[in-house]
């Protein structure tokens, strides 16, 4: 009777895979699983090669992943539960309410990008919404080592902007932190992944002395080192002292976030954020889903038709993790408790300085 009943699934689960494999053709001779999702390759093609410079994973890679984060995560039930509007999540509302939102005080710097990104929002038929969050998965596609994202098509129009104080600042404490993201639906062990991001990211302006300054030492690949070096002990600040949300960082050229130092040390998320220093495939798979997650934040998944296929496909890493030159375990401030940091070799040669992130 099981056998029969799982025989039966299997047969089944061969026809809805054979269905799947029917692809639609494109105009341009490109394929994909829905015909609704042609829509997307010519737009594809603009982003590539005039938002990100014919597929680097540069700055504007950088601050549209970013964006991804402070367009989604304004979306608070709690708020909703007050009788108050909280938000429409990945609606587009940062590009659509630009004037309200972009000077919220989370969101320095992200003018940039939103002016950046608008001019492609008009020219093409999709919505801001789904403009936003398709252009952070292609950006993500151009940095060695990361997972392919999901993508999914059909976002409506922000009605209204996003409510203030939504979005977490760099100097909030990681109770903060973890209280925000529960509200907008995140567990701590997804927030240690969404914070892979900062594998291939730069600071402009928690120390406005120096732009473009990267959170690990390889910021235009998306490898673990970010949870390698925000979990050596902080010795420097690489500009100025005193800024706010910053933290003391091991390296010339590399800025640690507070809220970064903090939470790799921290009893709830120690053990999680160490567990990607040497675990690639752990990395990749957790971001992939966090990511797909906070994508569809606010939205109505049942309206939205997955264009997951039309990502590209992003190049392995070819680097091994490792300790940069001149560091060693002893380096490590040891977090969590329950499982010893992992054994690393370190680069050869003295110890260097992190060069910043060009501006593009
Ligand atoms: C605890 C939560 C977070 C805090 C406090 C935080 C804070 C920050 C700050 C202060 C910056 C530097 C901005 C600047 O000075 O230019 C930054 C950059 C960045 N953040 Fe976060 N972030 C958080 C979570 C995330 C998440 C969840 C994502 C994406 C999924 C993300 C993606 C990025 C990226 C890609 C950059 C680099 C932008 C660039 O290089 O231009 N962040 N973040
Ligand atoms: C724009 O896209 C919508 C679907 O999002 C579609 O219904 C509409 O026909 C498109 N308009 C043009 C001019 O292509
Ligand atoms: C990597 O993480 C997975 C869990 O996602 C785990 O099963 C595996 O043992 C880990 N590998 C290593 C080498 O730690």
């Amino acid at each position: 009777m099981a056998f029969k009943l799982l025989a039966s699934l299997l047969a089944l689960a061969a026809l809805s895979n054979a269905a799947l494999i029917k692809k639609a053709t494109c105009a341009d001779g490109r394929t994909t699983a829905n015909a609704a999702c042609c829509v997307l390759f010519p737009i594809l093609d603009d982003i590539q090669e005039n938002l990100f410079d014919g597929g680097e994973c540069g700055e504007e890679v950088h601050e549209s992943l970013r964006l991804t984060f402070h367009d989604a995560i304004g979306f608070s039930p709690a708020l909703f539960k007050q009788g108050k509007f909280g938000g429409g999540g990945a609606d587009g509302s940062i590009i659509t309410f630009d004037t309200i939102e972009t000077p919220f005080h989370a969101n320095g710097g992200i003018d940039e990008i939103v002016d950046a990104q608008k001019p492609f929002v008009a020219k093409h038929n999709i919505s801001a919404g789904d403009f936003i969050q398709f252009a952070g998965a292609i950006g993500v596609s151009n940095c060695p080592g990361a997972p392919r994202l999901e993508f999914r098509l059909g976002r409506p129009d922000a009605k209204q902007p996003s409510p203030d104080l939504l979005v977490p600042e760099p100097f909030d404490d990681v109770t903060k932190i973890l209280n925000r993201f529960a509200d907008a639906g995140f567990s701590s062990d997804e927030v240690v992944a969404l914070l892979a991001s900062h594998t291939i990211a730069a600071a402009d302006h928690v120390d406005e002395t120096i732009p473009g300054t990267p959170f690990d030492s390889t910021p235009n690949v998306f490898d673990s080192q970010f949870f390698i070096e925000t979990q050596l002990k902080g010795t420097l600040f690489p500009g100025t002292a005193g800024n706010q949300g910053e933290a003391l960082s091991p390296l010339h050229g590399e800025i640690r976030l507070q809220s970064d130092g903090d939470l790799a040390r921290d009893s709830r998320t120690a053990c999680e954020w160490q567990s990607f220093v040497n675990n690639q495939s752990k990395l990749q798979r957790a971001f992939k889903a966090a990511m797909a997650k906070l994508a569809v934040t606010g939205q109505d998944t049942r309206k939205l038709i997955d264009c997951s296929d039309v990502i590209p496909v992003p190049k392995a890493l070819t680097g091994k993790a490792h300790f940069p030159a001149g560091f060693s375990k002893a380096d490590v401030d040891q977090a969590c408790a329950a499982t010893p940091f992992p054994t690393l070799p370190t680069d050869p040669g003295p110890v260097t300085s992190v060069p910043p992130v060009p501006p593009s």
